[in-house]
């Protein structure tokens, strides 16, 4: 896969609208002179409106943190893919480890995943380890993750799938505290290959594979070159537009 894509996260960040406009838009300018780097940003619901209206472009794309597994209904607090199309989201993050955190399943993960992709809206799903034994019980964990999450999800559904890899203990940390890019290149194969046994070798190949936890302009190419992973999930580091914009300028 030679264009890669960065996903920004803002989790429940930053407080105002007028600071979230401020961001994406220097966000929006900044990637007009790039190229070969797809860029999707995914604020909280409430800002998406606004966002909307500031615009999309062919290098900028919206997307949103969750969504649940029905159009609409009684379900106190949701929000469903439907609703966010309606401005402009194309993008979804689905089973990230702070709502995993919260008691979501990855039962719960695969309806999300599996409306998502009906709806036509690209699921970034989420997969990663709280912790790291010796005995590498972690990539049972991320099989696990994998088979349950993807469970029903057809061959001709992977071209609205993303998996992000992001190791748990890895998040919100220093650049220095990240996952290593060889460790990083050992889980990217780890993950091709529970795809190749779901999907077969070709379609496997095709779904891209992001790294996500504590990514910095300072260790995001390494994650690339190394790590070979298709691009990147982006939390802290993606509030600052400047920040945000000198790790894509890094993977290109
Ligand atoms: P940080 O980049 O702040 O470590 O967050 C990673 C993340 O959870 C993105 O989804």
């Amino acid at each position: 896969m030679s264009k890669k894509i960065v996903i920004a996260n803002w989790k429940m960040n930053p407080s105002k609208v007028a600071e979230a406009k401020k961001i994406y838009n220097g966000i929006k300018k900044g990637v007009t002179k790039i190229r070969g780097v797809d860029t999707v940003v995914c604020p909280p619901f409430v800002f998406l409106p606004e966002l909307a209206k500031l615009g999309v472009t062919k290098k900028l794309a919206l997307g949103v943190q969750d969504t649940f597994y029905e159009e609409t209904g009684a379900q106190t607090g949701q929000v469903s893919p439907a609703m966010v199309k309606g401005y402009k989201a194309k993008y979804t993050i689905l089973g990230h480890s702070e709502r995993r955190a919260l008691g979501e399943s990855s039962d719960l993960v695969n309806k999300k995943v599996r409306h998502a992709i009906v709806e036509g809206c690209t699921a970034v799903m989420c997969v990663g380890e709280t912790e790291r034994s010796d005995e590498g019980d972690y990539f049972r964990v991320i099989r696990e993750e994998l088979e349950v999450g993807l469970a029903g999800v057809k061959r001709a559904d992977l071209s609205k799938l993303i998996i992000a890899y992001e190791p748990v203990w890895a998040i919100g940390k220093r650049a220095e505290e990240a996952l290593d890019a060889p460790a990083l290149y050992e889980m990217v194969l780890f993950i091709q290959k529970v795809l190749t046994e779901l999907y077969g070798r070709a379609p496997a190949q095709k779904v891209p594979i992001l790294y996500g936890g504590s990514v910095k302009p300072s260790n995001a190419k390494e994650f690339v070159e190394v790590g070979k992973v298709d691009g990147l999930l982006v939390g802290g580091a993606s509030l600052k537009a400047n920040e945000f914009l000198d790790i894509i300028k890094e993977i290109v």
